[in-house]
């Protein structure tokens, strides 16, 4: 199983592990992180999430052949359903951020609550160098958090960032070094995890109301854009390129 769970003191502890393919989510992941959440919301035992990825990377995003071969059709396929679960959770969730956090991997921190990165972190949302656009309703909150003129470098070009710029613009609470990052954030759990659940249920609740029928019907416009970007062929060109390793060629598009 890629997805690594274990609980204590009341903090579940959700690691993406494929190492080999960089932590790229495949359908059985995103499956797997959306049951461990629907599991975590019933469970009193969890009062806190804290979501982390292997072996120094937090995730390459979305699996690119897992995608091609399976792609999502409607707002009940395993990405979707992952980032309706995660954005509705009613408990606090930690990140932990090291190394490529990817598409998916940097729009899904919109939706965590405390974030912490290292030096090493490289966050990237290349949707449209792949053919796609945006998700997760970073479209919405994107350009809220870090204004437009970033979030438009960002979503846009597809710029990579690092964890000073993510804390600059906002997006991240704290820069801690690569030996310090999961300790912190896990410190940061069992604090949050220590305090009164039903009052922080409440304020997490209380901070995210304004923006949520906002983000429920960005989510659904977005994702049925991104299911018909998903078998367009400038997505083909733009897969396929990463497989052969070679840059991909648009010019032929209109
Ligand atoms: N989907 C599928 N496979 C992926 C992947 C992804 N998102 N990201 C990495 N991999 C695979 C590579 O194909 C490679 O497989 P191989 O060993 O069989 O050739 C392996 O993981 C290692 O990746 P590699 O590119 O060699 O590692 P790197 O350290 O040079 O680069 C990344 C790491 C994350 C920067 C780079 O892999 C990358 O850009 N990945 C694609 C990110 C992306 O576009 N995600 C989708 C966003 S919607």
């Amino acid at each position: 199983m890629a997805i690594h769970a274990a609980q204590q003191e009341g903090v579940l502890h959700l690691t993406i592990h494929r190492p080999e393919k960089k932590n790229a989510l495949t359908l059985a992941m995103y499956d797997a992180l959306s049951e461990a959440l629907e599991a975590a919301t019933d469970e009193a035992a969890v009062r806190a999430v804290l979501l982390s990825g292997a072996e120094g990377c937090f995730t390459s995003g979305n699996d690119l052949a897992d995608f091609m071969q399976h792609p999502p059709t409607d707002e009940n396929s395993p990405v979707f359903r992952f980032l309706r679960v995660i954005s509705t959770f009613p408990k606090p969730i930690v990140a932990a951020v090291q190394g490529p956090a990817i598409g998916i991997g940097t729009t899904m921190l919109l939706h965590c609550d405390l974030i912490f990165a290292a030096p090493s972190a490289r966050f990237q949302m290349p949707f449209v160098s792949l053919g796609l656009c945006p998700e997760a309703a970073s479209s919405l909150l994107l350009p809220r958090l870090v204004g437009h003129p970033r979030a438009a470098e960002w979503l846009l070009l597809g710029n990579p960032f690092d964890a000073h710029e993510a804390e600059e613009a906002h997006l991240i609470n704290e820069v801690l070094s690569d030996d310090n990052v999961q300790a912190y954030a896990l410190r940061q759990a069992e604090t949050l995890a220590a305090l009164p659940p039903a009052s922080v249920r409440l304020t997490k609740a209380l901070l995210k109301q304004h923006p949520k029928a906002a983000i429920e019907e960005t989510m659904r416009a977005e994702a049925q854009h991104f299911a018909e970007r998903l078998t367009s062929p400038e997505a083909a060109e733009a897969f396929t390129a990463f497989f052969e390793k070679r840059p991909p060629d648009f010019s032929r598009f209109t």
